[in-house]
């Protein structure tokens, strides 16, 4: 079987493209503001609105998968309530509907914190909304869990920022906790179901867009069962192995709890970071890479059903070009 992954497609519709500087309008410390628009025109992405035709060469590129999966991050979340807010949500819609144009009922998406809504790096604005999810589930027709069966193959698509919701809790709605809480149990429920479920001798494969999530995972009985059943663990998020491979060195730092939001939540993920190991993360790349390295891309692999050669995942690099 051959599998074609894609993650943080971050599309941007003309609307969301109408709002550029969307970061540093919601900085008002000119010194955070500087580091900001240094990190962003250096190393992370100089313009994030830029590269929507990367998508059209993934799917140039890869006419036959036998499955297609997106794992988060469909939008540029430029108000940073992800898909409740309508420009964000025409993005992610833009993207959803080519990948199921293209690929019909191959193509299955998880959900990113940025679709969700993602509070801005430096300056507080958004978070997490209720709303998004909803519009995820529905409009978009993005299922939070889902499992599907190849061979000796469980393929397991969860939604990461329910997983790790404690992390997200002093970024949402107060009054939007239980239903996110409601949300998160049926999250586990169905994923200790498809784990418990699951024959001796049958293998896993989890697409998850945070790596944040799988200390949350690694902590679920069911998972510490079959923990040596899992054969990859495929993450988005990170964009580029730069940051990948700096996340591995800085495992196990303290957490942070005296700088925000955003530095509590990056270093509680680091300090459990170690964890990663054991499920054996696989990242896959965002389309443009980042700005230093320009190493943008996605992955492909051969899924061998009867389980006798393990999936082996390629990473297919694409060429920094501008639409
Ligand atoms: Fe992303």
């Amino acid at each position: 079987m051959k599998l074609l992954v894609l993650s943080d497609v971050h599309y941007a519709s003309d609307a969301e493209k109408a709002r550029a500087g969307h970061e540093a309008r919601v900085i008002g410390n000119p010194l955070l503001r500087n580091a900001a628009h240094l990190w962003r025109t250096a190393i992370w992405l100089r313009n994030p609105c830029a590269h929507n035709h990367l998508l059209d060469a993934i799917v140039r590129q890869n006419p036959d998968p036998d499955l297609v999966i997106a794992n988060g991050d469909f939008t540029i979340d430029s108000a940073f309530v992800g898909v409740s807010d309508s420009a964000a949500l025409e993005s992610a819609r833009i993207a959803v509907e080519q990948l199921r144009g293209a690929y019909g009922d191959r193509f299955h998406g998880t959900i990113g914190d940025h679709d969700l809504g993602k509070m801005s790096l430096f300056g507080g604005a958004g978070g997490p909304r209720f709303a998004s999810f909803e519009h995820c589930t529905t409009t978009l027709g993005l299922s939070p869990a889902w499992s599907l069966d190849f061979g000796v193959y469980r393929l397991l698509g969860l939604t990461s920022t329910l997983l790790a919701l404690p992390v997200f809790r002093d970024e949402i709605i107060p009054a939007e906790l239980p239903a996110w809480e409601v949300a998160r149990e049926r999250q586990l429920q169905f994923f200790g179901e498809a784990i418990g479920g699951l024959a001796p001798g049958r293998r896993l494969i989890l697409f998850v867009h945070d790596p944040t999530a799988l200390s949350f995972l690694r902590d679920e009985p069911a998972m510490q069962a079959r923990m040596a059943d899992v054969e990859a663990t495929v993450i988005g998020h990170l964009h580029t192995p730069l940051i990948l491979n700096l996340a591995r060195r800085l495992a196990g730092i303290p957490r942070i709890q005296w700088m925000g939001v955003t530095a509590r939540r990056y270093t509680t993920a680091l300090r459990e970071a170690a964890c990663w190991n054991a499920f054996k993360v696989t990242l896959c790349p965002s389309p443009s890479g980042c700005q230093l390295l320009k190493d943008g891309g996605y992955l492909r692999a051969e899924l061998d059903p009867s389980g006798v050669n393990p999936v082996r995942f390629e990473r297919v690099r694409l060429p920094w070009t501008r639409a």
